[in-house]
């Protein structure tokens, strides 16, 4: 048996320890032959392949990115106005793969899925720092994003009381707020912004205000996708031809500059950006990944094509892969930390 793995989209933390556990448990269980995909579905296209053993999958549990690099959002279902999806199943072929693992976040997920359908025999890992995957409660690459989130959102709290100073912080996520509501209660932000809760600038000067009476220094910690009510997230970028086109960016700086005139404190913007999924994995998270990496061999082992991994009340289970598609998995409105946030007085930015 021969399978090929690759990996799609953003590079989350834990990447490597999944492609360690398959590679390891595709050679141990079923004697595969693995293949390391290089840049996702576009290494496939251009024959760049290697060969992955025991040795090459050697020392990288605790490696960020991912050793096989990423297809950067470039889908062969529509590759500049091409669909290329007969080039990849060629080449599939030509390499003598039986099956492909791919791992990637909903747009890679949902590829591998039209590959599926298409006649490529294809398994899905969900991979995302957002945790935003329908059927995903716990993606890998998260812990490690909230951590980083949290303990840059610490620093930012040392300086702004010092400064006396209103700080925004921007963290990643484009269409779920996990990683802001997370770290912003585990660092103590003072106001939280979230995609799926939108906002009014009236109250967030009002906790501005009253703790410039007080405290005299206010930490907020916005979600990049956050938007105000009845309005829209703040663009920064449109890619063509990336399965999600829009890139988001800069609602620190627009709220900075709509607050600094109604304050008296100085208001900053920091945004955190891809330090949030870049180096090392949290523990917890190269123990998810190992997870995910031998749940995704047990589905080669059973023939599972056209299924994914999933993570369903704190276990991995399966489903098929286009489960994931439709929609992104949201912080529901009546979510417990949404509850002890209000509850323990973290504004939510609500009129
Ligand atoms: O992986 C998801 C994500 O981290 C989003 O939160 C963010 O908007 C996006 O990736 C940015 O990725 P890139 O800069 O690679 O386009």
């Amino acid at each position: 048996m021969r399978i090929g793995i690759l990996t799609g989209g953003g590079d989350a933390p834990g990447t490597n320890a999944v492609i360690r556990a398959l590679t390891r448990a595709l050679i141990g269980r079923l004697g595969a032959e693995v293949l390391g995909i290089e840049d996702g579905y576009l290494g496939l296209i251009e024959r760049r392949v290697r060969p992955l053993d025991r040795r090459a999958v050697s020392g990288i549990v605790a490696l960020g990115g991912t050793l096989l690099g990423s297809s950067n959002r470039a889908s062969p279902l529509d590759h500049h106005g091409r669909d290329r999806r007969a080039e990849v199943l060629a080449c599939a072929r030509e390499l003598g793969l039986d099956g492909v693992v791919a791992i990637g976040g909903d747009g890679t997920l949902a590829i591998a899925d039209a590959l599926h359908r298409y006649g490529l025999p294809t398994i899905g890992v969900p991979k995302t720092i957002d945790n935003d995957i329908l059927g995903v409660e716990r993606s890998f690459g998260f812990d490690t994003a909230v951590a980083r989130a949290a303990e840059a959102l610490d620093g930012i709290q040392t300086t702004a009381q010092s400064m006396r100073r209103v700080m925004l912080v921007e963290t990643m996520g484009r269409h779920a707020g996990w990683i802001a509501l997370e770290a912003g209660l585990a660092a103590g932000a003072d106001i939280i912004l979230l995609p799926e809760v939108e906002f009014a600038l009236d109250a967030l000067v009002a906790v501005c205000r009253e703790r410039e009476a007080q405290q005299r220094f206010t930490v907020i910690c916005v979600a990049e996708g956050a938007r105000p009510r009845g309005g829209a997230a703040v663009l920064r970028a449109w890619v063509d031809g990336a399965p999600d086109p829009a890139r988001l960016g800069g609602v620190a700086e627009m709220l900075a500059q709509q607050l600094q005139p109604r304050l008296d404190s100085e208001v900053r913007a920091v945004v955190l950006g891809h330090v949030q999924r870049g180096g090392t994995p949290t523990a917890s998270d190269r123990v998810l990944s190992t997870l995910y990496g031998s749940r995704a061999a047990d589905l080669v082992a059973e023939g599972a094509w056209g299924q994914m991994v999933t993570h369903v009340d704190g276990r991995v289970g399966r489903a098929a892969l286009g489960s994931a598609a439709g929609g992104q998995r949201r912080v529901p409105p009546g979510h417990p930390l949404l509850h002890a946030a209000r509850q323990i007085g973290v504004s939510l930015g609500e009129a």
